[in-house]
């Protein structure tokens, strides 16, 4: 591939193997969109709106006036801030880690989650991810030389007949299995910690080794608690998981997460990252240790709210006909486009048609893989009025025939109507 000037500009097989990043026309029509002035309701991300913990944000302004926090850090995190992750892990899920070697700091979960690819793969091995999946659990193996099997994800228990059947019948075995409960985009949990046992044993008897994204492990509903991967006996022989700060405590921009379980994993992420790079800024390495010591209460208001957010999304878009579930966990309302409303066009063409005619973007269920076609993923990131505005967007554009009030308002000013 050439960048099209005299000079040829060669990027890497590593670049150009990468799957199409199939959110570009989306992303396109949204910013054109709003350089054009229209409001778009944005469902398109789980990127969270809501501010972070007071005392956070109060303690990240303290420490930033420390002359001797503007240094480099350390890559896996400064031993505080690791003893409070272990801490955590034994409070909220009785799982007892060592902070100095099952422990790592990560840039955000998804820095942590491609460099243990790095870590982990070698060109040609290959790794089972489920699909739909959230982007980077493939472009992460594909960035490291891998290739990915998909298995279709359903319920927990066919799932796992599934990823056993590849298991036994791949040549060579998969090397990875990568989870993600709550998941990302169809946001299906798990009941209990029995499932993580069942793939513990599988992993164990085919040596495969296991990452699970506990990305949403703090973002649940109506008295329902994920379990963690490391509450699985022997867990920590096989695998290991990764947490955020980004969603329970709304620190998306602050990048930080960390990687908790296997220790030679983590040494092995360890090592890479040393490479890579020199640690998150301090402040916000000490800023998070009060997030975590102290926030459990803000932590629980946040899945109030999301609840809240949730209940009104299901509501409506079953009021105006559509089929959802109500999801138990995580930040996402997966749903199904019927047939009539799809109109034989695939969920591109169809939320690209909703971002012109209502003014809301929402995330189609194609980007995260052949088994995500027919659905469409809303993340409720928005406050509950403009949910419900959203809704009422979607009705009229679907339903009625009636353009979203922008819409209309610019093309009057254009003189188009
Ligand atoms: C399943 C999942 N994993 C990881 C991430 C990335 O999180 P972080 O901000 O920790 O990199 C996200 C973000 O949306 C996610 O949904």
């Amino acid at each position: 591939m050439t960048t099209g000037s005299e000079f040829p500009i060669e990027v890497s097989s590593r670049i150009r193997r990468l799957p199409p990043y199939l959110f570009g026309q989306l992303n396109k029509m949204k910013m054109e969109k709003r350089r054009q002035g229209v409001d778009i309701i944005d469902l398109g991300m789980g990127n969270p709106t809501d501010p972070p913990p007071r005392a956070v944000i109060e303690k990240l302004c303290e420490v930033v006036q420390d002359p001797r926090v503007h240094g480099y850090s350390q890559s896996i995190g400064i031993p505080h801030l690791r003893r409070e992750v272990a801490r955590l892990y034994e409070r909220q899920f009785g799982v007892t880690v060592d902070p100095e070697t099952e422990v790592i700091a990560t840039i955000g979960s998804k820095e942590g989650f491609s460099h243990m690819c790095l870590a982990l793969i070698s060109p040609g091995d290959t790794a089972i991810v489920g699909d739909p999946y959230f982007p980077i659990h493939v472009y992460g193996v594909a960035l490291a030389g891998g290739n990915v099997i998909n298995v279709p994800l359903g319920n927990d228990q066919a799932f796992l007949r599934r990823i056993a059947y590849v298991v036994e019948h791949l040549y060579p075995k998969p090397k990875l299995l990568i989870l993600n409960y709550p998941h990302n985009p169809t946001a299906m949990t798990v009941d209990d910690v029995s499932f993580f046992e069942q793939v513990v044993q599988l992993a164990r008897k085919e040596k495969i080794m296991v990452i699970h994204d506990f990305a949403y492990g703090r973002t649940a509903f109506d008295g329902y608690k994920p379990p963690s991967f490391l509450q699985a006996t022997g867990a920590k022989d096989v695998g290991v998981e990764f947490c955020t700060m980004s969603k329970p405590y709304n620190m998306a921009g602050w990048r930080i997460g960390f990687c908790v379980g296997n220790r030679e994993m983590i040494k092995a992420l360890a090592t890479i990252k040393g490479y890579y790079d020199y640690g998150i800024f301090t402040a916000v390495q000490v800023a998070s240790i009060v997030a975590m010591r102290n926030g459990e209460a803000d932590v629980a208001h946040q899945s109030e709210i999301y609840q809240k957010r949730r209940d009104i999304v299901v509501e409506g878009l079953r009021k105006i006909g559509w089929e959802v579930e109500s999801p138990r966990a995580s930040m996402f309302v997966w749903a199904k486009v019927s047939d009539q409303h799809l109109a034989g066009q695939g969920t591109i063409d169809f939320c690209l048609r909703l971002m012109d005619e209502a003014e809301v973007a929402i995330a189609p269920g194609r980007a995260f893989g052949e088994n995500g076609e027919k659905c469409v993923r809303i993340a409720i990131v928005e406050n509950e009025q403009r949910l419900r505005q959203a809704i009422r967007n979607i009705d009229g554009a679907l339903n009625k025939g009636i353009k979203a009030p922008t819409a209309t308002k610019l093309k009057r000013k254009a003189g188009k109507e």
